[in-house]
């Protein structure tokens, strides 16, 4: 027992297209996947396509309840960093969101902890609500390393911030070995690390805090999953990536109750 108070935590759909789908096949995506979803009242829905397609997924989800993120922000507001897009950039361009340290970005751009509360800090300012990712990877859970991982991502990235600061972000938990796998994490061991976070925002900030942060699972999610996913109270949503590129499986995902 974590001893924390729980809280109602409105559910979080978010889909990570990752490197996939050009304007016309975003703009395909959406024709296809807003009638299957209806009104989704149950949750919010989010959907992060790559940063040449974010004006055609904004035009597209325009008067529908999704809402736009961004894959990655830079931490700086301007300046000379060529290749990068700043979180001012992605607001204006309709974005909401922006997702800060994949483990994709962590491991092939080199981002530590650091960069993390640097760039969630940028994204809270320029009005984004950023989505921070964290996770083992699988050397780390197979040698008992899992809580220490995580509780060090967790105190070098979003538990530098401010508390206020930390009340306008989401989390995620994303065991690398996980991702992109098909070996979902079960429904137990994601529950266990959640628990396990909200421990640490606990000890870092308040119980408060710690019963309201929301924490979605990334890893491998799918249609046939989702179900036993989301039957946790620890699991406040999901961050999706290979089934989020169907409009059917990702409607799916975004259906389940
Ligand atoms: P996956 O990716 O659903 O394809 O495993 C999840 C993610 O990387 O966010």
């Amino acid at each position: 027992m974590s001893g924390i108070p729980s809280r109602e935590r409105r559910r979080v759909m978010a889909g990570n297209w990752k490197m996939h789908k050009t304007h016309s096949e975003t703009r395909a995506f959406f024709a296809a996947f807003l009638p299957m979803i209806g009104d989704a009242a149950h949750c919010d829905v989010v959907i992060a396509p790559p940063f040449t397609s974010i004006a055609a997924a904004v035009e597209a989800a325009k008067g529908s309840r999704v809402a736009i993120a961004g894959q990655n922000n830079h931490w700086q507001m301007e300046g000379a960093f060529t290749g990068e897009v700043s979180s001012a950039m992605l607001v204006e361009a309709g974005c909401t969101h922006v997702i800060v340290g994949h483990s994709e970005r962590r491991q092939y751009s080199h981002e530590t902890d650091d960069i993390v509360s640097q760039k969630s800090r940028a994204a809270l300012v320029a009005g984004l609500t950023p989505i921070v990712c964290l996770g083992e990877n699988f050397p780390e859970r197979e040698t008992g390393r899992t809580q220490e991982v995580l509780s060090q991502q967790f105190i070098g990235g979003p538990g530098a911030l401010t508390a206020e600061e930390f009340s306008r972000i989401l989390i995620a938990y994303e065991p690398v070995w996980a991702i992109g796998t098909g070996r979902t994490a079960t429904p137990e061991i994601a529950a266990a690390a959640h628990r396990f976070l909200r421990q640490c925002v606990r000890d870092q900030f308040s119980p408060e805090a710690a019963a309201g942060v929301r924490i979605l699972y990334g890893g491998s999610v799918k249609p046939d999953n989702i179900q036993g996913l989301m039957a946790q109270e620890e699991l406040d949503g999901a961050l999706v990536g290979g089934a989020s590129l169907d409009p059917r499986s990702f409607a799916a995902i975004v259906n389940a109750k």
